[in-house]
């Protein structure tokens, strides 16, 4: 073990760039690209990508089908670009129509592999059928085009399913996130004025049953735009259950037809919509259309992950985050790729679980989240080392600033020294990767290198000029295909949060430094945004749910540095006059806060505290409070309204 630290250290120290070798370059889907474009370098391929209407022309070709052509690959009107305009598009035809023609159709489009180790294999003609009979019992719901469905499923095939099946019919999913509370689903079903609610009735995590159904009760109560829930069997526990508003799946879908004509869109039509935490107020609805999208999603996937016909690609996110829904649903189903879908939790029941499903199921390309990797660090490397892994070619990290230490372990031993690793740096609302590395780039550990080809990116400082090496605003300075198409029913808010700072720029709010070389690090949020475990949420988020307590006046949310999960969520709690504070009553707090937002909202610590330091306006000062708790300057408090509320922050017990 020590002599393994003292490798990693002297990698680190070294400064290593890993470069990939000519022999594994020559055969990568990019170098293909560029050898047939004449180009001769990662450098020469930027630039020329810099003309990004021939760029993402060029790109549309190769990837997606249009029903009818389209007449500008961009109409661009800041802060709004339409992509593909005047074209009929619809993404489940690239997801799945094409394929059925071809010897597509009796390819593995999913393997399932449930958390209790059952394992099913859906083609992408089974797929075709299960989507096509669902979108016609949506259809006998009175489902049409443009209305909003909402889905709480857990990762079963049966998610992308549903979200197939409501885009083939023109309707808007919001998938929801299993891990969220019945409130969360509530605020998002009534918000985005769902008619019909997609569910199961229980889900397996970590060897117990999670009742989605129950869940799903508590939230249609109070939300009275839907009218149906349609309820996947995965279990076959009993469930509460409300005659004429709920249908099991199987029988719903049952006597309908395996055909389903798919409507032909307009390509920049809706596709879903997915809530994201902000600075204020309640999660924002990010829009996303089917044209650009598709482009965008599966031309990363191609080049960034290099997929190929043969391989099996494994994106370890959970469908309910962005992450899932444009890289376990739609690019892979776009390029036909063979994709694993794991019901389950990490290291369960033992801790080389997914090392063994990558060996089982031959995965050669991996994807996941840098505190996925840190806690698989932790169980020690005696785990994957009891594996063969051989089978794996490529590697990626997404959600959260990978640190060097974990970068060169799974390096080292996930990757066996072989496989380079994608650190893809994007966002909800970008839709697909921006900045990221392709596997013929020069790596250096902690950095996600530099945008991609077709993308401008850059780090300006707070005058709006561009900086090199020091810490600054990450911006982009040019649209992009999967960009979100705004915020549902908010194109005020759409346009202050990400181009009121830059003008015509795109704001995204993480603070980049950006090296002598063009790579860039992203060290984390620059505003009131937690990254817990590469999950967003907002610190006013969480103080909201802490003040619907009834005995909470008020509350201050901060993250502090967390060895495992990046960032841990500590609360700072003013109790109503004449509350007590104990032991009890901060576990009921906290326990309020899971069923107000989801478990992974929970706070970390929660301290109990007289006042918590304010500006003269009433603005809590999470930056003074988070100085105080982590041991850091504090800086100047003179504007405070009540700077003796800091030492509070000291005292808090
Ligand atoms: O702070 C950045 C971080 O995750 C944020 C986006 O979160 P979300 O919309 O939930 O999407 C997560 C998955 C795409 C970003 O603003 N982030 C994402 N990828 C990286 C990252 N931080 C550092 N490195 C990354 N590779």
């Amino acid at each position: 073990m020590a002599e393994e630290k003292k490798d990693i250290s002297v990698l680190l120290t070294e400064k290593r760039v890993f470069k990939p070798t000519p022999e594994f370059v020559e055969q990568t889907n990019v170098k293909k690209w560029m050898n047939k474009h004449g180009i001769k370098d990662y450098d020469e391929l930027l630039k020329k990508c810099e003309d990004i209407e021939w760029f993402w022309g060029e790109m549309s070709k190769e990837l997606v089908e249009w029903y009818s052509p389209y007449d500008k690959v961009l109409d661009w009107n800041p802060p709004f670009a339409k992509w593909f305009t005047g074209a009929k598009y619809n993404i489940v035809h690239d997801a799945l129509d094409k394929h059925i023609k071809t010897a597509r159709k009796d390819k593995i489009a999913y393997i399932f592999e449930g958390e209790p180790g059952d394992i099913k294999k859906w083609t992408y003609g089974e797929l075709y059928t299960e989507v096509n009979k669902l979108a016609n019992a949506l259809k006998s719901l009175g489902v049409k085009k443009g209305d909003r469905v909402g889905i709480y499923l857990p990762m079963l095939v049966e998610l992308p399913i549903a979200m197939l099946a409501c885009a083939k019919i023109g309707a808007v999913h919001s998938v929801v996130f299993s891990g969220f509370s019945a409130t969360a689903l509530r605020d998002r079903l009534i918000d985005c004025e769902s008619k019909v609610v997609i569910t199961c009735d229980h889900f397996y995590r970590r060897g117990g049953k999670v009742a989605l159904k129950k869940q799903t009760d508590e939230a249609v109560e109070g939300a009275p735009t839907v009218k149906n829930v349609i309820v996947y069997k995965r279990i076959g526990d009993d469930v509460p259950w409300t005659e004429g508003r709920d249908h099991w799946w199987h029988e719903i879908t049952k006597d309908q037809s395996a055909e389903c004509e798919t409507e032909k869109l307009d390509a920049n039509d809706l596709l879903y919509i997915l809530y994201t935490s902000g600075t204020t107020g309640k999660p924002k609805g990010i829009l996303h259309a089917h044209g650009g999208y598709a482009v965008g999603t599966a031309q990363t996937l191609k080049w960034v992950f290099d997929l190929k016909e043969d391989d099996i690609w494994w994106c370890a996110a959970d469908i309910g985050w962005v992450t899932g829904h444009s890289y376990i649903v739609y690019a892979p189903l776009i390029l036909g790729t063979t994709s694993i879908i794991y019901e389950g939790a990490p290291a369960f029941p033992e801790p080389e679980r997914w090392w063994s499903i990558i060996d089982k199921h031959k995965v050669s390309v991996l994807y996941t989240s840098p505190t996925a990797i840190r806690a698989h660090m932790r169980l020690g490397e005696e785990h994957p080392q009891k594996c063969g892994l051989d089978s794996l070619r490529i590697l990626g990290s997404v959600g959260e600033p990978i640190n060097p230490e974990a970068w060169i372990w799974y390096h080292k031993y996930i990757g066996r020294e072989q496989c380079p690793i994608m650190d893809t740096w994007w966002q909800t609302e970008t839709g697909h990767f921006c900045i990221s590395p392709l596997p013929i780039t020069s790596l250096k550990p902690g950095s996600a290198t530099k945008p991609l080809p077709g993308i401008k990116a850059a780090v300006y400082n707070e005058q709006g000029e561009a900086v090199t090496n020091a810490g600054g605003n990450l911006v982009m300075l040019n649209p992009w295909p999967g960009m979100l198409r705004g915020l549902y029913k908010d194109e005020e808010r759409y346009k202050q949060v990400y181009w009121s700072k830059f003008q015509n720029t795109y704001l995204a709010g993480d603070v980049t430094r950006m090296d002598e070389d063009g790579y860039f690090w992203i060290q984390g949020r620059a505003d009131d945004v937690l990254n817990v475990a590469g999950h967003r949420i907002g610190n006013s988020e969480i103080e909201s749910a802490l003040v619907s307590h009834p005995k909470v006046a008020e509350a201050a949310v901060i993250g502090k540095p967390h060895e495992l999960k990046g960032e841990s969520i500590a609360a700072f709690v003013v109790l109503r006059q004449g509350v007590e504070p104990n032991e009890e009553l901060r576990k009921e707090i906290r326990e309020h806060v899971g069923t107000e937002i989801g478990k992974i909202a929970r706070p970390d610590e929660i301290g109990f505290v007289n006042d918590v330091p304010k500006t003269r306006s009433g603005k809590i000062m999470r930056r003074v409070i988070r100085a105080k708790a982590i041991g850091e300057k504090v800086g100047d408090i003179s504007t405070l309204a009540n700077p003796e509320a800091v030492e509070e922050i000291s005292r808090a017990k």
